[in-house]
């Protein structure tokens, strides 16, 4: 997959963020992208591709369905994940706790399902973006580091489905670090450096190079441009770019 002309690419919550980055480095890498998410976000004229803005909810079970019967895709990549709030578990109510389920795994099944049953043609590829946070924990997110941890699992499970059908189809989860570019992240920066007592500063420079929707970009273009064969399952993303887990 290494010249993306003629590989429509669905990047799911791409109106901003990392997803927007990612959906911006594909459009440059020559890809015809439809970026999807609820509000319809203009993106300038990419010096090549094309992208073509789909507004809807990816967590509505028809859309899956619809918009890779319409474009008929050969990357799809599912960024899209609601901004968990920031408190310690006793101040979390169950509906606050569960929004990343709600939300992140609600898509992410309702995706996985759907490229699995159409089934996206052979050779296909498809990133699910959960967060280093389904590796490490993150306690002030209530139930955000489960629900990210179950994406991953899903896109496992996906994997296994697909081999065991005969499909050829490439699943990766990839596990972002924290990064204050984006709303999400910001907002966890805040809340972790002023429970740790840190400036959000030093609580950052801790943590090493900042990742940008760029570079979140890039690596993920170099992803699916990498040869299947050799693509690991999982991938920490940061300031550095990828690397992949055992
Ligand atoms: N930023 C970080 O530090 C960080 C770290 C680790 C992992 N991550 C993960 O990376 C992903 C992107 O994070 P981000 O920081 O870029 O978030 P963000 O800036 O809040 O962007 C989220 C994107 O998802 C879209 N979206 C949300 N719900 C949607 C829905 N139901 N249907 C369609 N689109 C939807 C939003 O667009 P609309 O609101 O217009 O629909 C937006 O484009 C998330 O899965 C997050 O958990 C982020």
């Amino acid at each position: 997959m290494s010249d993306l002309s003629g590989t429509t690419t669905i990047v799911v919550g791409a109106s901003r963020g990392l997803g927007r980055g990612v959906a911006t480095a594909f459009a440059e890498a020559g890809a015809p992208v439809v970026a999807v998410s609820r509000t319809a976000t203009a993106f300038p004229e990419p010096a090549a591709g094309t992208i073509t803005l789909e507004a809807a909810d990816a967590g509505d079970p028809t859309v899956p369905a619809d918009l890779i019967d319409r474009y008929d895709p050969g990357v799809v990549i599912l960024v899209a994940g609601a901004t968990p709030h920031m408190r310690p578990l006793q101040h979390h109510t169950w509906e606050t706790f569960s929004v990343n389920w709600q939300t992140d795994v609600r898509i992410a099944f309702h995706w996985l399902r759907e490229v699995l049953l159409t089934p996206l043609r052979p050779g296909s590829r498809v990133v699910v973006v959960s967060s280093g946070a389904a590796l490490a924990g993150s306690p002030l997110s209530g139930g955000y580091a489960g629900a990210k941890a179950t994406q991953r699992f899903i896109t496992g499970y996906a994997q296994d489905e697909a081999k065991r059908a005969g499909l050829d189809l490439t699943f990766t989860a990839v596990f972002p670090r924290m990064t204050p570019l984006t709303g999400l992240g910001q907002s966890a920066a805040r809340a972790y450096a002023a429970r740790t007592g840190q400036t959000e500063e030093e609580y950052l420079k801790a943590m090493g190079p900042v990742l940008t929707p760029e570079i979140a970009g890039a690596a993920l273009v170099e992803l699916v441009q990498t040869d299947a064969a050799s693509v690991a399952p999982g991938y920490l993303l940061t300031g550095a770019g990828l690397q992949k887990l055992p």
